[in-house]
């Protein structure tokens, strides 16, 4: 399974948050790409099938500067129903989720938040195994049914002369 972790972080609390995503990750086994969200093309996303984001909310609950550009390429993107978990610190999460969810993409209905500018490492390591969980569901119905149409006859294409 490939996973993305994009993520912006000023004074580090949400890029450890991403760096325990990404050990997690790693562990059980994904090909694991982290960046931040600030160098990142929307696009990107599309060769994942998981993607991890991490924001924090300084200045009224805006989005973050970073992810102003990210925000706005949204509108472009072309990939209905790419998968998005999201973790960080306060409202800023909500509106590139929801941003998100209008363009098409899938969102998980958890969010991991930050509590008191810090998250247990068990916590995040939790997190990530629940949206991979839930990543994986479709991925695996996709697979099955693969398997079923490949061995069976009805499915099967005839024979070219
Ligand atoms: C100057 C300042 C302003 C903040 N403004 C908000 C805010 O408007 N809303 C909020 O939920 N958290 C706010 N916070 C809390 C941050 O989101 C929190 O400190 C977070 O851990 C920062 O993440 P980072 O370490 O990844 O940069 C603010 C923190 C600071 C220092």
């Amino acid at each position: 399974m490939k996973v993305f972790i994009g993520y912006v972080s000023l004074s580090g609390n949400t890029e450890k948050m991403a760096i325990n995503i990404k050990n997690r990750m790693m562990a059980v086994g994904c090909e694991v790409y982290m960046e931040r969200l600030d160098t990142v093309e929307v696009d990107t996303l599309k060769d994942f099938d998981l993607a991890f984001i991490g924001l924090y909310t300084w200045n009224q609950d805006d989005l973050p500067y970073e992810a102003h550009e990210f925000y706005e390429e949204l509108d472009q993107a072309d990939f209905p129903g790419g998968k998005v978990a999201f973790f960080g610190a306060g409202d800023a999460i909500h509106i590139l989720s929801a941003k998100m969810k209008i363009c098409g993409f899938t969102v998980y209905d958890r969010v991991l938040k930050m509590e008191q500018e810090t998250t247990a490492h068990d916590q995040c390591e939790h997190f990530a195994d629940q949206a991979l969980s839930w990543g994986s569901k479709r991925m695996k119905w996709r697979f099955i049914l693969t398997d079923l149409m490949q061995n069976n006859p009805k499915y099967q294409r005839p024979p070219i002369c």
